[in-house]
């Protein structure tokens, strides 16, 4: 039984194809999305049955004079179905801004791919308490979400940044009620049925108190993505087998 969204998000990761042609066919799961380096993407979509792949990033634009970019064109003429956009590492090291992460939104969704906007506030801004935490992550959706009215394929992925990569999750329950912010944020802007995910450090240790929260609609997973024994847990929590 599998009704929540496991994305598993490799980042520059593996170093060799043939390292991520085994850690897809362990992760080659139905529910299971892959976010690998766009270069194993092709390859991968030969070799996996169940599991779908999604883009780490997207260009805005669709062709020409753009040297280095992927356009969403390209993802989609390849059965590409999911694309992450807005994730911390790119906000923080690749400077993207809500201006550029609205462009890359609305051009993957008018071309029908899934997009998983992920969202999440700083350790600064967590310090300062939940109602700062709100007022940043509305902040953030607005710019990100900008003119777009129709959001059929969205996915928000709330990542808080500060707990990303360090090991240690947020509080589940603490999430859960951000999660649960969000959901009646965006209802309020029209946009319903809405599937918010948690990202940050989620491992074996953590998984199996996100998995039981019914308003978490899933989990993006990075560094665990990367061990089978890891993974075995995970999929477990969510009964993928
Ligand atoms: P992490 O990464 O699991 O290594 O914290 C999650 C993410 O960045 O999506």
């Amino acid at each position: 039984m599998i009704n929540k969204f496991i994305g598993l998000n490799w980042k520059l990761n593996p170093e060799t194809f043939s390292q991520a042609k085994d850690l897809g066919s362990f992760s080659d799961k139905k529910g299971v999305v892959i976010f690998p380096p766009f270069i194993f993407l092709e390859s991968l979509k030969q070799l996996l049955v169940s599991a779908q792949l999604g883009a780490q990033n997207v260009f805005w634009e669709k062709k020409g004079a753009f040297t280095g970019e992927i356009s969403p064109v390209m993802l989609q003429k390849m059965g590409i179905n999911y694309v992450l956009i807005g994730h911390s590492e790119r906000r923080k090291y690749f400077n993207e801004t809500s201006t550029i992460i609205n462009k890359k939104i609305k051009k993957s969704l008018d071309l029908h791919l899934k997009v998983v906007l992920c969202v999440g506030e700083t350790q600064k801004i967590r310090n300062q308490g939940i109602k700062f935490v709100q007022n940043y992550l509305k902040k953030e959706l607005l710019e990100d979400l900008a003119q777009i009215k129709n959001i059929p394929q969205l996915i928000v992925a709330y990542e808080p940044a500060w707990a990303i990569g360090r090991g240690s999750s947020d509080d589940p329950k603490v999430s859960a009620q951000i999660i649960s912010f969000i959901k009646d944020f965006l209802k309020s802007k029209n946009v319903l049925n809405l599937k918010v995910i948690y990202g940050g450090s989620v491992n074996s240790a953590n998984v199996f108190q996100f998995a039981a929260l019914d308003v978490i609609d899933g989990v993006l997973v990075g560094q665990a993505s990367l061990k089978k024994s890891e993974l075995k847990k995970i999929f477990s929590a969510f009964y993928v087998s």
